[in-house]
């Protein structure tokens, strides 16, 4: 059957959304709530001696592994390379007996993508596949098929697929970290549980639809925007960034917090909105001191955090954003809620075409 808008004025808000509850049902396919367990789909390779991972993705989904780099070197200390499909296979990688090699993909039919996965698997390596179409060709050739449960994604640009891809991958670093002997059976349902709290996370973060939607003025008009992330949610940053050029087709750029001082913080003046994405926790103090250098010069901050990150640094900036307070782990689940509504609202400011943005395409099946 066709799938509907419903209520909804674009798929891309209706697929926003619905992002708790697909959540959900991916979260519900990995992890055993009986017993607060991961539990992934039948293969057989033994993943306990994976010596290094390689992702290899485009867009959105290679933001997702770039957040997934994170959790496999954290939980289970397995080096982790990391590439855009385009350049993979050009740089003579080196694959080395006992490597994994990961694809995550939405369409499951991207070229380059699909070329890179063909290239490894010539070269031995074990293949992984995290994608939403388990029809799709990297679905068939892969040796461990780990699916998304987004359901069909018809905006262009990514939104559920992303969060579902985030879902799976902060599944299997944890079942890699059991098998590995990392993860003892009370920290892996510390993590499970984590993880079953993001769909009620989501939702409380799209109860602040309202207040984008309000904000999203501020932005329309600028040029150029910056997105300032750290750790995990550096990679937000850079989908934030890329979610507002696709679909409003403003100039955007995605950069870790602490790297701005070398060379984007020449751009900043009084007509450059910078949104920052700090939740609350370790790396919070680090991010409102690169927050600071950008409101010296007048930049116009945008702050993403919690009740306490904002009532720590929410002054002085031109619009707050407040998420629930979250743990670290969940954090780039909920924070892409916020950047996916701040694009969604800009754009509908502009008047683009949302759902089919000009030049872009859902799956892009050339190289
Ligand atoms: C296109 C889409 C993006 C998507 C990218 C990768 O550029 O417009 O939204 O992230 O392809 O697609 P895939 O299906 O491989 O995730």
């Amino acid at each position: 059957a066709a799938v509907e808008k419903g209520n909804y004025r674009h798929f891309m808000q209706k697929e926003i959304f619905e992002q708790p509850t697909v959540v959900a049902q991916t979260l519900g396919s990995y992890l055993r709530q009986a017993d607060n367990s991961v539990a992934l789909p039948q293969f057989d390779f033994d993943i306990s001696t994976i010596r290094r991972v390689t992702i290899v993705a485009c867009g959105t989904s290679y933001y997702a592994g770039l957040v997934a780099k994170y959790w496999f070197e954290q939980f289970a200390r397995v080096p982790v390379d990391i590439d855009v499909a385009s350049e993979f296979r050009y740089r003579e990688p080196v694959l080395e007996d006992g490597g994994l090699a990961l694809f995550i993909s939405q369409s499951g039919e991207t070229a380059d993508t699909l070329a890179a996965l063909r290239h490894c698997k010539e070269a031995g390596q074990t293949i992984a596949v995290v994608v939403n179409v388990p029809t799709s060709s990297m679905a068939r050739e892969a040796d461990l098929l780990l699916p998304t449960h987004a359901g069909p994604e018809i905006g262009v640009a990514s939104t559920k697929a992303f969060t579902c891809q985030l879902a799976v991958l902060a599944a299997l670093a944890a079942h890699m970290a059991v098998k590995k002997g990392l993860m003892n059976r009370e920290e892996e349902s510390e993590v499970v549980a984590h993880l079953l709290e993001a769909p009620a996370s989501l939702n409380a973060a799209l109860d602040h639809d309202e207040d984008i939607a309000a904000m999203a003025h501020l932005i329309a008009p600028a040029r150029d925007v910056l997105y300032l992330g750290r750790g995990p949610d550096y990679p937000l940053a850079l989908e934030g960034a890329l979610k507002l050029k696709e679909i409003s087709y403003i100039h955007a750029e995605g950069y870790a917090a602490g790297e701005m001082k070398h060379g984007p913080i020449a751009l900043i003046d009084d007509q450059v909105p910078v949104v920052v994405l700090a939740p609350s926790g370790p790396l919070f103090e680090k991010t409102v001191s690169n927050m600071e250098e950008v409101r010296a010069r007048g930049g116009q901050v945008v702050l993403i955090s919690d009740a306490e990150g904002l009532a720590e640094a929410g002054e002085g900036c031109i619009a707050t954003i407040e998420m629930p307070k979250v743990h670290p782990l969940i954090a780039p689940l909920v924070y892409a809620i916020p950047v996916q509504l701040l694009a969604y609202h800009v754009a509908c400011v502009k008047g683009t075409d949302v759902d089919q943005p000009r030049n872009l395409a859902k799956s892009v099946t050339v190289e």
